[in-house]
């Protein structure tokens, strides 16, 4: 984690210290490789901005049960789950600035380890004893996979439009977002329209952030990603950063990329003169102004909520999602 992150996420160190806490219960399994991965990969690192985003909810609704730091790690282990699963499927090496877990203990065992945090927020989840809660919990797991099997179908697909994108990143990664904040409201026993208000403030905050996750991805470099920089488009992940730079492109030139990063013959100077392409031809300022309309989007959402304290903490917390550099 950057410093600037850092101290920007301290001011939530406390409600951060309670959900670590519980973050460590549920990580028991008859077998201690699971334990070991759990640990490996769920404590210690990572910016538990779902688990805060449920529990700012929560409070902003006037939750007032001792279960809001526990139920909201439902949220940080659907999320491992997923990022233990797409470390496979993109075949990534680093996670978080250390080995994959895939890297660390192959394949199957990372896979293995996905299943047992997905199951590990559910058996937390059913404790709510709220129908609703789970729903929304069941409804955003079916738009992760779908988002990201989409994903995996347009892998190097350089006719990617700019809506089937969005459709991937809302499915991939708004939903879960969007469901932590919603949940926080269903389970404070509220009406139907503050649900709403938060799930829209989740899903607006949720494009923002991966919008951002994308660009950073050909402006950060790896000190600050805690991965190799231009990972997305190695992989063959067509974002929208190269979206919005081919659409600046003539066909020919545009035909001469694409023939070039779909063979083999592809080097490292071809990579770092496509990034610098990307970096300096407007697209990466036209999406910062993106990120941002969707962020003030957000915030819009919670006009319908009396000033706050944790409401406060919700809009800056949103506001940063534009400003991170990591
Ligand atoms: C990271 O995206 C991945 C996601 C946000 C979602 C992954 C979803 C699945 C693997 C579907 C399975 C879902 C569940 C609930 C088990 P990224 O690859 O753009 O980001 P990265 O650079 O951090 O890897
Ligand atoms: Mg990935």
């Amino acid at each position: 984690m950057n410093p600037e992150t850092r101290e920007f996420l301290e001011r939530f160190s406390s409600d951060f210290q309670r959900i670590d806490q519980e973050l460590s219960r549920p990580l028991s399994s008859r077998v201690s490789l699971l334990e070991d991965i759990g640990h490996y990969a769920v404590l210690g690192q990572g910016k538990r901005l779902r688990p805060l985003l449920f529990v700012l909810s929560s409070q902003l609704c006037g939750y007032q049960r001792e279960d809001i730091y526990r139920l909201s790690t439902v949220f940080e282990y659907i999320h491992a789950s997923s990022l233990a699963h797409d470390d496979v499927l993109d075949h990534a090496e680093t996670r978080r600035s250390k080995p994959s877990v895939n890297r660390v203990w192959g394949n199957p065992a990372a896979v293995l380890s996905g299943d047992f945090f997905f199951l590990k927020a559910f058996s937390i989840a059913v404790d709510s004893n709220n129908v609703k809660f789970l729903n929304t919990l069941t409804e955003a797991g079916f738009w992760m996979v779908e988002g990201q099997i989409q994903e995996l179908f347009h892998t190097h697909d350089w006719g990617l439009t700019e809506d089937k994108y969005m459709e991937i990143i809302t499915g991939k990664t708004a939903m879960l977002i969007s469901a932590a904040c919603a949940s926080g409201a269903i389970l404070s026993g509220v009406e139907d329209k503050a649900v709403d208000c938060l799930r829209q403030f989740g899903l607006n905050a949720g494009i923002a952030f991966q919008l951002i996750d994308d660009l950073l991805d050909y402006t950060a470099c790896e000190e600050e990603l805690g991965k190799p920089e231009g990972t997305d488009l190695r992989e063959g992940k067509i974002t929208l950063p190269l979206i919005y730079t081919l659409s600046n492109l003539k066909k020919a030139e545009r035909r001469q990329l694409e023939d070039l990063f779909k063979s083999d013959r592809a080097g490292d100077e071809d990579y770092k003169q496509l990034i610098n392409l990307v970096r300096n031809n407007g697209a990466i300022e036209r999406i910062k102004d993106e990120a941002k309309a969707y962020v003030d989007k957000a915030a819009r959402c919670l006009d319908i909520f009396p000033t706050s304290s944790s409401k406060e903490k919700l809009l800056e917390l949103n506001r940063y999602i534009v400003e991170r550099r990591h």
